[in-house]
């Protein structure tokens, strides 16, 4: 069975292959211009995925070795996500298919996220907990084969909207994230000793008291922070994120019994989460599932591995795709 899978949730345009659930292309092309607006730019983005998904599916299918007439699925993520952009991505897919008489297959991204660790991993037969921690999301999972139970989620911003954020503060670029990993490696995170949220229920996370916090602390200084103390303030700050996101995960592990931990999603490319969580994990005699940094951020890939583990447990594919932007899980 092969799969073309497209993705255009967001900044990045990507295209994969794959065959009998082995990745054998994988393209993605991010969005550079969006540095220079500190954030995403919706209608740019969209305007730059109608220009780059056709080069961006030739490729695919070039670095694959195959032509479209021996793909036998076409898989597109069809939520959520900016819906111009999305939009972009489905009807390609929908007119791919129908010109070429393949069937066509909507993809959550978030599932897709997950599906990141069916790629790195193989099938997964036992429940875990997964951490999808991206720039629209932080949402943790209960997981077993392709159900999901959301066990809690942000009550405002994003884990890496906090990052994106508090880049923007500094000064820094777009995406926040890697910029912010990479100052703060000079910094020393005990430098500041930032709020962690109080009061959440359960799984909930929270993260616009911190970023508000790190906009008073630099409101306070009174002129620009030099170097060190913007180093000291990205690893003040990265610490308090990455405390919140391990305790949580590693918790819900704990309190329903599973084995493994997993984390997805942008920010779990983050290499000092990837270090804090395996740490805890050891710590907790749980295994952890963390796939490479480049299934983490969006990208194709993981839209085929999502629709390959949907087909095999008897999903069927249908053409009728309509984007949405948000979802309730
Ligand atoms: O999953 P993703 O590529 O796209 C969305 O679905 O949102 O995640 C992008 C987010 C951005 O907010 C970006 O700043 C964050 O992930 N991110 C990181 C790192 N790399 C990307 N956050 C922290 N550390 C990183 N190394
Ligand atoms: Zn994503």
């Amino acid at each position: 069975m092969r799969i073309l899978a497209i993705e255009s949730s967001c900044d990045e345009t990507g295209a994969a292959v794959l065959d009998d659930g082995k990745l054998i292309s994988n393209v993605v092309q991010s969005q550079l211009i969006h540095s220079d607006f500190g954030g995403v730019v919706p209608e740019v983005a969209s305007r730059i995925h109608i220009r780059a998904i056709v080069p961006v599916v030739r490729k695919a299918l070039e670095e694959a070795g195959v032509g479209i007439e021996a793909i036998d699925f076409i898989a597109v993520t069809v939520g959520p996500g900016l819906i111009g952009s999305l939009i972009v991505g489905v009807a390609f897919a929908k007119a791919l298919a129908l010109a070429m008489k393949k069937p066509v297959m909507g993809v959550d991204h978030i599932e897709s996220h997950i599906a990141a660790n069916f790629l790195t991993y193989g099938r997964i037969d036992e429940p875990f907990i997964c951490l999808v921690a991206s720039g629209g999301h932080t949402h943790l999972f209960f997981v077993e084969g392709t159900s999901l139970e959301l066990l809690g989620c942000t009550r405002d911003d994003a884990a890496g909207e906090a990052f994106d954020k508090v880049a923007r503060m500094l000064g820094l670029g777009y995406p926040g994230g890697p910029l912010i990993e990479e100052l703060a490696s000079r910094g020393n995170p005990k430098a500041i000793e930032f709020p962690r949220p109080v009061k959440l229920k359960g799984y909930e996370f929270s993260f616009s008291g911190l970023k508000t916090a790190v906009r008073y602390y630099i409101d306070g200084i009174g002129r620009e922070p030099s170097k060190q103390e913007a180093a000291d303030i990205a690893a003040s700050f990265q610490d308090a994120v990455l405390e919140i996101l391990v305790d949580k995960t590693i918790s819900a592990a704990r309190e329903r019994n599973l084995g493994s931990v997993s984390a997805v999603g942008g920010v779990a490319s983050n290499t000092l989460l990837r270090q804090r969580l395996s740490h805890a994990a050891e710590k907790a005699h749980l295994k952890v599932l963390l796939p490479p940094p480049e299934l983490c951020t969006d990208n194709a890939a993981i839209v085929a591995a999502a629709a390959h583990l949907k087909l095999a447990a008897g999903e069927k594919p249908s053409s009728d795709l309509i984007p949405y932007s948000t979802r309730a899980y």
